[in-house]
């Protein structure tokens, strides 16, 4: 029995925006939609939009979805977040978003809200008249044979939700899950762009060290990236944190809500937070709790 939340459960009884959109044959207005999955393989979706032309926004959407709890309950989910945003705004929606937006997904289930996402892209890119196989997501080499899952869409998902197991990369888009035969180049994926990873991360270290800031920017920087970078963490889990002081390379916060009387703030404080401000800002920092 998979755990799913209210919202899931809410969405999959009662979902909203079902259905296909009718042509209204209006000026300013096209209806295109964006399809994804396959009833042979358990899940399909088919997404309407309903688009101002002349802002590109998108005024209505609607989806017909064959699959499961998830699958209906994602894709109910999605048209919500996307109604009143421009195409643009759209396309920076990712499969994290939605499965937010539904108060989590189970892990093997994750590959709906991988399937609204690809189909919200399918309908934007066909109303710009871009061939879905032209975008860079999809022209690359064929890594499972069985799902016609490409080395692009596997490197996007690994590096967008930070997967480090072949597992993982099944639950979110089916790669590895029939006959087996392309684990090892999953696999071998995982370890490229682990590599990757660990290369950039070198790099962009030794390119703060090679770069001396004045106080003041010291402290914008750090301003900056616990705003941008470390806060959207926290306030995910309930917590918060606001800078108190800077002094020479002690830098000391205050950890706030859930994070507060937490008893990992400590653990959180030096592996999470100091690692950041070491790599983004400057590798002698210290994070102390104010
Ligand atoms: S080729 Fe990937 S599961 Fe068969």
């Amino acid at each position: 029995m998979w755990d799913y939340s209210e919202k899931v459960l809410d969405l999959f009884y009662n979902p909203v925006n079902q259905g296909a959109i009718a042509d209204p044959n209006e000026p300013d207005v096209a209806v295109v939609f964006g399809e994804v999955g396959s009833i042979a393989c358990g899940d399909a979706l088919r997404l309407h939009l309903k688009i101002q032309q002349s802002t590109e926004i998108i005024q209505d959407a609607r989806f017909q979805t064959f699959g499961c709890t998830s699958a209906i309950a994602s894709s109910s989910a999605l048209t919500e977040i996307i109604k009143q945003k421009t195409l643009d705004e759209a396309l920076h929606i990712t499969n994290k978003d939605i499965a937010d937006y539904l108060g989590g997904l189970p892990e093997a289930k994750m590959h709906c809200s991988v399937m609204g996402q690809e189909a919200l892209e399918a309908a934007i890119y066909k109303y710009r008249g871009i061939e879905v196989e032209q975008h860079d997501d999809d022209d690359g080499t064929l890594i499972c044979a069985c799902y016609g899952i490409s080395e692009p869409r596997i490197r996007r998902v690994i590096i967008e939700n930070d997967l480090t197991t072949v597992e993982q990369v099944t639950n979110y888009v089916k790669a590895g899950g029939g006959c087996g035969s392309c684990l090892a180049g999953i696999e071998d994926l995982l370890i490229e762009v682990q590599q990757e990873r660990v290369a950039l991360s070198q790099r962009v270290t030794a390119e703060v060290a090679a770069t001396p800031l004045s106080p003041i920017q010291k402290i914008n920087l750090i301003q900056q990236v616990l705003t941008e970078e470390v806060r959207p963490i926290l306030l995910a889990d309930g917590g918060d944190i606001e800078l108190y002081d800077v002094s020479g390379d002690v830098v000391k916060v205050s950890l706030k809500g859930a994070c507060g009387g937490c008893e990992s703030s400590t653990v959180t404080l030096k592996n999470s937070i100091e690692t950041k401000l070491r790599s983004r800002v400057s590798p002698t920092l210290t994070v102390v709790e104010a």
